[in-house]
């Protein structure tokens, strides 16, 4: 055993009688360790390790069919009350939930050895961190741990005697009766698994799956779900937002931080590469920010993160170079193809598929089946430190001074490129609002915006209501002047069924014009709907867009936002007494704005 904290001993002897592994391994988090659970793993058939030449140092797996993705109807938040969960969110009874989850747990990792895993959700010591420690059942978990968190003895050295730490156990639910062979990607059935919350004990159970954000219990759990909570109950901020560093041709820089839903590009705006000259993006996080107040008055964030868990499919040089280039070797692979020379391949990756390609289901691939041949949702887990842009203070204990916030989601129609607030509390709303549009072919979903406030629709702790008043208070607590911009962009409006707007690289023009607000110049025009660029507020210099469709990609149409607070009002209705009162206001505003 590598600690003497109490409640820690306690508390892994008390899992270890409830789940009876064969036996316990604490994790140091070193090189060693690492190689020797992948050289387990790789004997047994879980693993393979990549072409040494091609793709140093890094190994590649495929899920079980059924065990892809987050599972959100299996997510659960076990607040006291209902209301406390609120509309937005799956609720459960606590006691109950526990009784179901123990029932399921109870010699659950026969067989298995049980691992357990401290580390720190950002840089260790800094006063923005939390500790964490998860027990898990799965080596593969393990690993992807070492890359996403910082993992290991230092963590346990840091915790002390009686340090706290936020308790995350996690089984794949697939005990093993003796002399049973095991599968190569263990896990419960769908009924049987359990993403559960207890927001009231800062605790987090997960049964029965091994992927990603329902298995890596340090991020969308314990970062975002518990996190929020706490930063509730302590005046901090837990987001799902990207921080990038954003360097003028003066050599100013600013920190910018941005809330997408997921799938919406957050990894390639945190990495993009500018088109324009002398810009510089520096990449601080991709999918998580915690944010606190400072002495001066300002808000920081720092990346929880140490890794990026980034989506594979259509990422390639041309797209998203920097992530190519994060996960060139110490990587780990899931439910993309593997090639006959040992190295990965998926859609998008921006060469042919090699002959003799397995496919993620473990079949040789077959182009003309129909059939991708990487699962949508694959997965690259690579080290944050390998990636080629990223920004020297990203592990800085402070974290970065943060100038402006993004809001954004998929909107064909309605949202131009980019809006700014006229105040923090407006800015909220504009938070409050962000959705993307989904077409009547998405399987069971309606037609029309589906709202996703602060993209944190499925990684928010509590009542969605409260959460917004959260976001006030923060404003309240600094002069205006020292809290961030905050900025509505959409990179993704239609005319004829095509996009009005290039995207990625040139996203950093948009980036520029919002570097400049940030100084308060910058051309612009006041809207209904909040300060827009002047129509040669956004430099297009080699751009190919013509003049009227820049003007469309910047147009408010009155009629299409009061459509637009229809809907608001109608998602707003939902949360009864917990909507602030300042988001009616704003609502109201906008409305008498519109005329
Ligand atoms: C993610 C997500 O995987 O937001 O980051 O779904
Ligand atoms: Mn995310």
């Amino acid at each position: 055993m590598m600690t003497k904290n109490k409640k820690l001993i306690e508390w892994v002897d008390h899992w270890a009688g409830i789940c009876q592994p064969d036996n316990v391994v604490w994790c140091d988090g070193s090189q060693s360790e690492y190689d020797r659970l992948m050289q387990e793993m790789v004997e047994g058939g879980v693993a393979v390790k990549l072409d040494e030449k091609k793709r140093p140092g890094s190994y590649y797996f495929q899920s079980d069919p059924s065990d892809v993705a987050r599972v959100e109807n299996r997510t659960f938040i076990c607040s006291k009350t209902k209301e406390e969960a609120g509309p937005t969110n799956n609720w459960a009874d606590p006691d109950q939930m526990r009784q179901t989850m123990l029932g399921l747990f109870k010699g659950c990792m026969k067989g298995r050895t049980m691992y357990v895993i401290p580390f720190s959700m950002g840089p260790l010591g800094s006063k923005i961190a939390h500790i964490g420690v998860e027990i898990s059942d799965s080596a593969y978990v393990v690993c992807n741990m070492r890359i996403m968190t910082r993992m290991g003895k230092a963590v346990l050295d840091l915790l002390g005697d009686d340090g706290e730490f936020i308790p995350c156990i996690h089984s794949v639910g697939y005990p093993l009766a003796p002399g049973q062979k095991d599968v190569k990607w263990p896990c419960a059935p769908i009924e049987q698994k359990y993403i559960t919350h207890f927001p009231d004990t800062y605790e987090i159970w997960s049964y029965g799956s091994g992927y990603g954000g329902n298995a890596l219990l340090g991020k969308k759990c314990f970062a975002l779900r518990i996190a929020s909570v706490m930063a509730r109950d302590q005046g901090w901020m837990a987001e799902h937002m990207l921080i990038l560093g954003l360097t003028s041709p003066k050599g100013e820089k600013k920190y910018v931080a941005a809330a997408f839903p997921s799938a919406c590009g957050k990894t390639n705006l945190a990495m993009l590469i500018p088109t324009i000259p002398g810009w510089k993006v520096e990449t601080v996080g991709d999918d998580i920010a915690w944010m606190k107040y400072h002495t001066d008055g300002r808000l920081y964030a720092i990346n929880p993160e140490a890794g990026f868990f980034g989506v594979a499919p259509m990422t390639s040089l041309e797209t998203n170079r920097n992530a190519m280039l994060s996960a060139r070797a110490n990587s780990i692979f899931t439910n993309v193809g593997l090639t006959p020379d040992g190295d990965i391949w998926w859609e998008g990756i921006g060469y042919p598929c090699p002959e003799g390609t397995i496919d993620w289901k473990g079949n040789v691939y077959d182009p003309a089946s129909g059939e991708p041949c990487a699962h949508p949702n694959a997965r690259f887990t690579a080290p944050a430190s390998q990636c080629p842009c990223i920004d020297k203070d990203w592990e800085n204990p402070v974290g970065v001074p943060i100038s402006a916030i993004l809001f954004g989601g998929r909107r064909p129609s309605t949202v131009p490129l980019v809006h700014e607030s006229f105040s923090w509390n407006h800015g909220v709303f504009m938070g409050s609002i962000v959705g993307s549009e989904v077409t009547a072919a998405a399987i069971g979903l309606k037609a029309g915006v589906r709202r996703d406030p602060f993209a944190m629709l499925p990684f928010c702790g509590y009542n969605m209501g409260d959460y917004f008043k959260h976001w006030i208070s923060i404003g309240q607590k600094t002069s205006a002047d020292k809290l961030p911009k905050i900025f509505f962009v959409n990179w993704f409006r239609k005319k004829d069924g095509k996009w009005l707007w290039p995207g990625y690289g040139e996203n950093s023009r948009v980036l520029a014009y919002i570097f400049e607000r940030c100084n308060d110049q910058g051309k612009s025009v006041n809207s209904p709907i909040g300060i827009l660029p002047a129509p040669d507020g956004i430099d297009t210099t080699g751009l190919e867009i013509t003049p009227d469709d820049m003007k469309e990609v910047l147009a408010v149409n009155p009629d299409e936002w009061r459509e637009e607070i229809k809907g608001v009002e109608e998602y707003y209705a939902q949360f009864g007494d917990h909507l602030p009162g300042e988001l009616k206001d704003e609502l109201k505003a906008l409305k008498n704005r519109l005329g």
